[in-house]
């Protein structure tokens, strides 16, 4: 069996959602101290609904291929709905992913809720 799906290799070599939203209302950064790769999302919100959203990741494939594919379970859906994105969703959506692969799709999740918790944040201090 290959190492890696057919998905992951697709998200690897053709990322979705790739750059940066100028006008982003909600950012977050994370990155994970063992491997050193960092994963930055951008999120335009608007009436609780992610109009849009990018990525800029430094990082493996695997963290790579999450990335993108988190971008693309998120997109058009309600903040509430994006904040329950499991890296385990991230991960299935992909056809899986090797187990000590697991905490790259960790990173997409953990990206995403940091950008919501920004849009939160800069909501009340509207
Ligand atoms: Fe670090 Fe994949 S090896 S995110």
């Amino acid at each position: 069996m290959a190492l890696y799906s057919e998905k992951v290799m697709d998200h690897f070599r053709n990322p979705r959602n790739v750059g940066v939203i100028e006008d982003a209302n909600g950012i977050g950064e994370v990155g994970n101290a063992k491997c050193g790769d960092i994963m930055k999302m951008y999120l335009k919100i608007e009436d609780d609904i992610i109009q849009d959203v990018k990525f800029e990741t430094f990082g493996c494939g695997s963290a790579i291929a999450s990335s993108s594919m988190a971008t693309e379970l998120i997109k058009g859906k309600p903040v509430a709905e994006a904040m329950k994105l499991t890296n385990k969703a991230v991960a299935e959506a992909l056809d899986g992913l090797p187990d000590y692969k697991m905490h790259c799709s960790v990173l997409a999740e953990e990206a995403i809720q940091s950008a919501l918790e920004d849009y939160e944040s800069r909501k009340k201090a509207d």
